[in-house]
């Protein structure tokens, strides 16, 4: 049977149905509507050494339509219909059909699972009949751009991965007590001063608005929706360094480059309330502007050095501050510590599969003001722990951090059920999942792509297949079809034991 990951919800091999043989030639037919949908398949096919038009040709050619249509009835079933899409495989051609855009984006990287990474030679495809949704309507991966510092090309290199597993959101954690990423027009000391260095003497750097632009419109090509993250009120010592007026004493904080956390906080003191509020205003004010997408995500972990009354104070003025512009608030879930938080708000819950400390009552206090969750337990989401067992790494030095309960496995990536860990808390509750990558060991980006993959194909199935369609066993049979696709896309996987990899590469190059 066919290997897609994640795994459809509906997959068939038609009764009587003969593979499909592909033509030296592939034509690619979309209404206009879909012509960009079309123009990034072809460019994939292209990449894998077939010839491709999107115009009438003369001559024998494999006909692969794309064609916008309302759903049917069965395919609405699912709380985010606007990423739907059937695909067809017959002997006579490729049928991709979906009531949106998005649904013929996520369809056409099934289409690219199905094809073989070499299309040089002679391919034959299997006939497949295929019906999909997702379950979560949210299913992200944060990059953090802090710790280590990564080029615009570099992230669109991984949000190309990302799509092909139909990840739909790339958190940016733009700031933190290392660096500040993000150019503010308005307080620029934050990248002139707080964008120097990084961990361990690493190079800084920061994304201008244009750079942020460019990410933002690359992968909303490909229907990923950029989130981005200012960490407040604590994970702030890159802005405190860069403003004195932040500071509760009114001095500037000393640059840090190393690997605490949960020292540095913004000022809930009266006599930085003007200074205070302006940043909120601007900083948040900005960031909203440059991003067209629904969020804003305001941090809020880690907060240890803020006193409990001044940490509710700051939650509530940054919230509201977020709320103002515009967009729907993100918070980490200690947020939850806060009553004031505007209608909608959503926790991102990263304690363990079995909770501590006050983390699921954290929750629930979102939710009950309102709110939804995503779900980023860090014994099984956080793509920043180490594997168990470590393949070679790109750089022959250790990656990863084993502080959530020790390394995570692929098994570990997989084996958790987002509805099974907050007592009280329902699938309506829940918008999604996410799997962070911190990026404390990441030097290069081959580094991130290593602890990306495979673990992030566990979190995508998580977030995308029936719960009770998911198979372990059958999974990493799956993921080992992924292997392929990836080398040849220069992708740097981790080639972890309990996966039958069929061939070299992965961490080999
Ligand atoms: C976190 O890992 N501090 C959200």
């Amino acid at each position: 049977m066919t290997s897609i990951v994640p795994l459809p919800r509906v997959q068939q091999a038609p009764a009587g149905e003969t593979p499909l043989h592909l033509s030296e030639t592939l034509r690619i037919e979309a209404e206009p509507g879909a012509a960009a949908v079309a123009e990034l398949l072809a460019a994939s096919l292209r990449a894998r050494g077939r010839r491709v038009t999107t115009t009438e040709v003369d001559g024998p050619a494999t006909r692969i339509a794309l064609r916008q249509q309302p759903a049917e009835p069965s395919a609405t079933a699912t709380s985010a219909p606007e990423e739907a899409y059937t695909l067809d495989v017959t002997s006579a051609g490729v049928e991709l059909t979906a009531p949106t855009r998005a649904g013929l984006f996520r369809g056409s990287q099934t289409l690219l699972q199905l094809l073989p990474p070499d299309l040089s030679g002679a391919v034959a495809v299997d006939a497949v009949h295929v019906e999909d949704s997702p379950r979560f309507a949210y299913r992200g991966v944060m990059l953090d751009v802090v710790r280590h510092f990564f080029a615009v090309d570099e992230v669109l290199g991984l949000i190309d991965a990302l799509a092909l597993l139909k990840i739909n959101h790339l958190h940016l954690h733009l700031t933190d007590d290392q660096g500040w990423r993000i150019e503010i027009d308005s307080w620029p000391r934050l990248t002139s001063v707080g964008a120097r260095g990084a961990v361990d003497d690493a190079p800084g750097g920061f994304y201008t608005k244009d750079d942020l632009r460019r990410i933002i419109a690359y992968a909303a090509e490909r229907y990923i929706t950029v989130v981005p993250e200012i960490d407040l009120p604590g994970h702030t010592n890159a802005a405190l360094s860069a403003y004195p007026e932040l500071n509760a004493d009114g001095v500037a904080r000393e640059p840090y480059h190393g690997v605490e956390v949960g020292f540095s906080s913004l000022s809930a003191a009266p006599e930085r309330a003007e200074a205070t509020d302006r940043f909120l205003r601007d900083v948040l004010g900005e960031v909203a502007a440059l991003t067209p997408g629904p969020w804003l995500h305001i941090g809020g972990d880690e907060s240890w050095s803020t006193p409990a009354e001044d940490y509710r104070d700051l939650v509530r003025r940054i919230t509201a501050t977020a709320a103002a512009t515009g967009k729907r608030v993100i918070g980490w879930h200690e947020i939850g510590a806060s009553e004031d938080l505007p209608a909608g708000t959503v926790a991102q819950y990263w304690s363990y599969v079995s909770p501590v400390g006050d983390s699921a009552d954290n929750v629930r206090a979102v939710v009950a003001q309102g709110g939804q969750v995503i779900m980023s337990p860090a014994d099984a989401a956080y793509l920043d722990m180490a594997y168990p067992e470590p393949p070679a790494t790109p750089g022959g030095r250790p990656l990863g951090l084993d502080w959530a309960d020790g390394a995570t496995s692929l098994a570990q990536a997989y084996g958790w059920e987002p509805t099974a860990i907050v007592d009280g808390i329902s699938e309506a509750d829940i918008l999604g999942v996410e799997g962070p990558l911190w990026a404390e060991t990441t030097h290069t980006m081959a580094d991130v792509e290593y602890l990306v993959f495979p673990r992030v194909a566990a979190l995508a199935e998580i977030g995308w297949s029936p719960a009770g369609e998911r198979d372990a066993e059958d999974f990493v049979a799956r993921v080992a079809a992924l292997g392929p696709a990836w080398d040849a896309a220069g992708i740097r996987y981790a080639r972890v034991p309990e996966v039958p990899w069929a061939g070299a590469a992965g961490d080999d190059r």
